[in-house]
């Protein structure tokens, strides 16, 4: 996990972005990252400590005195030493003025001005306080002082009004924390989508045509392209995999056309798409209403094409999209592989050998060779569909190198 280890406290001020701020301490935990929250006498009107330490497993801290009969109290120092990193988000404007002029009047404030860990800000308010010049002013000495600002975006704010002033969403500051902790991770920034699982094409209410993909690869390939820093989106056929990474988004489809209609959405924004579905190549001419009755000895069923999705992509990539595909021969392996690749119009196809025990569908191994145009090829020997997933990973970075 890209945070694991990683020792961050996060401090709300009294804005309503406070809210997200219950999101991001989520999504900080799920990247394996120890959270303790900090709140103001204002955050304390937004939201209530109990969340936050529900969610980060750790005691919150708003105030120097636990208890003020026994004289117990929190130390802002021990607290701010502990950090290797801290979050202001969101940080109001009355809370950065402090900052920038060094007032303590708050728990808050007394462990940022202990801290000597690096200090990121990620400010909220409404779009004229934003860009008021005590603001401006306030921010200029803070970025003086070494700390980094996430700016906060354009649109509609808690007024009604519609400026800039809006936090930046939770998972643009967790992007902003990996890259702080991790500044080399190779993909950090792509955003890449992988389709994965079988398609079940409908019959009936209660049958339908599919294939024992398990979407296991699919899965494996999102995780490691997610631990390389991509923001991934899986799109998913039926499969009873579970997956939960906060840089990867889950679309779940049942059909071809369903997969293609998710793929349609979101292939714009990618930088890339690996298409390791195993996409069902024929649906039934129609589905009926209810359920087939059998009558006859024998059943004709009578089948129409389904949309190429990788085809389709190929055909409406960019030059700065890529697209790998995935092969199963069993004849003439490599001749096949690099035709579709052509035909396709991908950029690397990975050609799945069936040729070995061990090696195929709703197994946990698989021989490869990839295969790029013009006839150039890498064989593998028989591995771990993980390890299959780092290699194909590492053919990834590199095709996105060639277009950076
Ligand atoms: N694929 C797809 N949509 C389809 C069929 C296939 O996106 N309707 C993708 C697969 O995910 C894979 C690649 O295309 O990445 C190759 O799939 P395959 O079924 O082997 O290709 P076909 O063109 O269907 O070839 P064949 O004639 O061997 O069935």
């Amino acid at each position: 996990m890209l945070l694991s280890q990683k020792k961050i406290v996060l401090a709300v001020t009294g804005s309503i972005a406070a809210y997200k701020s219950a999101y991001l301490v989520r999504l900080l935990v799920q990247h394996g990252a120890e959270v303790k929250v900090v709140l103001s006498p204002g955050a304390l009107e937004f939201i209530t400590p109990l969340t936050f330490s529900t969610l980060s497993r750790n005691p919150v801290y708003s105030d120097f005195t636990e208890d003020k009969n026994t004289g117990e109290w929190n130390h802002h120092v021990g607290l701010a030493l502990w950090a290797d990193l801290m979050v202001i988000a969101p940080a109001s404007a009355n809370t950065l003025s402090k900052m920038a002029s060094g007032q303590s009047d708050n728990f808050l404030l007394a462990t940022y001005m202990s801290a000597r860990c690096p200090v990121m800000i990620a400010p909220a308010m409404d779009h004229d306080m934003f860009l008021h010049g005590g603001t401006q002013e306030n921010l200029a000495k803070l970025k003086g002082f070494g700390h980094s600002l996430i700016t906060p975006h354009t649109g509609e704010l808690a007024s009604g009004l519609v400026g800039q002033g809006r936090m930046a969403e939770p998972e643009e500051i967790v992007q902003c924390i990996v890259q702080h902790f991790h500044p080399d991770l190779p993909l950090q920034g792509k955003k890449v989508m992988v389709t994965a699982g079988p398609t079940y094409e409908k019959l009936d209410p209660v049958r339908f045509i599919g294939n024992y993909s398990s979407g296991k690869m699919g899965y494996a390939l999102a995780s490691a392209l997610a631990e390389k820093g991509a923001t991934v989106q899986l799109i998913s056929g039926p499969v009873h995999l579970q997956l939960s990474h906060p840089s990867i988004h889950i679309t779940k489809v049942e059909s071809a056309r369903e997969m293609l209609e998710a793929c349609l959405l979101h292939f714009e924004e990618m930088d890339m798409a690996i298409l390791s579905a195993a996409v069902a190549d024929y649906r039934p001419a129609e589905m009926a209403d209810q359920k087939i009755k059998k009558s006859e000895d024998s059943l004709q069923l009578d089948l129409v094409k389904n949309p190429d999705i990788a085809a389709q992509l190929g055909q409406l990539k960019r030059p700065h999209q890529h697209l790998i595909g995935f092969a199963l021969e069993t004849t003439k392996e490599k001749e096949y592989a690099q035709e579709k690749l052509i035909r396709k119009n991908l950029d690397l196809i990975v050609l799945n050998s069936l040729r070995h025990e061990g090696a195929g569908f709703g197994v946990d191994t698989n021989q490869i060779s990839l295969i790029w145009p013009h006839n150039i090829s890498q064989d593998f020997g028989l591995m771990d569909k993980h390890k299959v997933a780092a290699i194909i990973v590492d053919a990834a970075i590199d095709l996105l190198k060639k277009t950076t």
